[in-house]
């Protein structure tokens, strides 16, 4: 296959920032997405509806001239949220997500959940109005070792929440291992979010001939077998798995320094990377519906009706791109890609 043309697809997790790097990274997503669920780990988090109007009107304002998007807003879940805004949240139409983040567990999460049992009286609600639950599924506990994290997770608060709530719709963000592939398989109004760094790589590519920033996220990247269980649930056809780049832009010195901050950014060739990873397992007929198919249904908006083409083209990716006081090192920095998005 030469040429891929699909629907227009949509990243069901995104990080946009805000003030000049929202302006710089913005253009990447709009070139390749109609839309996107905007993460609201900003500083200070987006944690009402009068934010999350107020940052969605800032990322209108940025949007190339000419071009169509829709920024999908989500609130921050904090141990104070009220059932009383996720009513408002509904009522709104544009927050269409709560994003928990257990307190401390990555970038931006000091505002997040101590808790989860915290929560119960907005999970009520959420579960009520029919509003989705987006996870960062890692414990924070220090005892438990950095890869066991998500696992730990599943068992120890998303089983024992799903059986108090088993109603609310929950997608488990940006799965890293087998674990969270069998459980959302297992489990009823559960989806599951995956991104590029998780389908190309596993975890030695943070060591390869010595410690390498930009390859480091959160969940971080596991084992050989959990990156192709994630390939393979990826390329299932089931409706389950959807795509969430997870772009999560930080400038070079905030990445390469003596404690380096969690995110791959993969916006400006996402779709590329994500052509990359099915083709690997010969499964690019499957990219469509994982990409533009799967993640309105489960947030039960219309698919996009434009379409777009990939390429099969060699080309290399920049060593960086402008962004802010430093400049932003896209995932895969430097190296060959073989698809191309016109
Ligand atoms: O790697 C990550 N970066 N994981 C997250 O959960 C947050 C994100 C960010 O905001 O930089
Ligand atoms: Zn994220």
């Amino acid at each position: 296959m030469e040429e891929l043309t699909i629907t227009r697809p949509d990243d069901w997790h995104l990080h946009l920032r805000d003030g000049a790097a929202l302006k710089a990274v913005l253009p990447h997503t709009v070139r390749q997405f109609a839309r996107a669920i905007i993460m609201p780990n900003l500083k200070p988090p987006i944690r009402s509806v009068a934010d999350a109007a107020a940052y969605r009107d800032r990322i209108l304002a940025a949007i190339p001239a000419g071009k169509q998007f829709e920024p999908l807003m989500t609130l921050y879940l904090t141990d104070n949220t009220s059932p009383e805004e996720i009513i408002r949240a509904k009522e709104s139409q544009f927050v269409k997500a709560v994003k928990y983040y257990p307190a401390g567990a990555t970038t931006n999460s000091d505002f997040g959940v101590t808790d989860i049992r915290k929560c119960d009286r907005v999970f009520e609600a959420m579960q009520q109005v029919d509003m989705p639950l987006l996870l960062h599924g890692e414990v924070t506990d220090p005892d438990v070792d950095m890869f066991d994290r998500e696992k730990a997770f599943i068992e120890r608060h998303l089983m024992p929440l799903k059986q108090r709530f088993p109603n609310l719709r929950v997608v488990l963000e940006h799965v890293t291992t087998s674990d969270a592939v069998q459980y959302a398989l297992s489990a009823n109004n559960i989806a599951a979010t995956i991104t590029p760094q998780h389908l190309l790589f596993n975890r030695n590519i943070l060591f390869q001939g010595g410690i390498r920033p930009h390859f480091y996220c959160l969940p971080i990247l596991k084992r050989e077998e959990h990156r192709l269980a994630l390939l393979q649930a990826a390329t299932s056809g089931n409706p389950k798995f959807f795509l969430g780049t997870d772009s999560a832009p930080h400038p070079r010195n905030g990445k390469e320094s003596s404690c380096g901050c969690a995110g791959c950014y993969s916006a400006l060739h996402a779709m590329e990377l994500y052509a990359e990873a099915f083709e690997s397992v010969d499964a690019l007929d499957k990219l469509e519906a994982f990409a533009s198919f799967y993640g309105p249904d489960f947030y039960q908006l219309p698919c996009n009706t434009e379409q777009i083409t990939l390429t099969r083209t060699t080309w290399r990716v920049p060593d960086e791109v402008p962004f802010t006081e430093s400049g932003l090192v896209p995932l895969r920095a430097g190296q060959e890609m073989t698809w191309q998005m016109v």
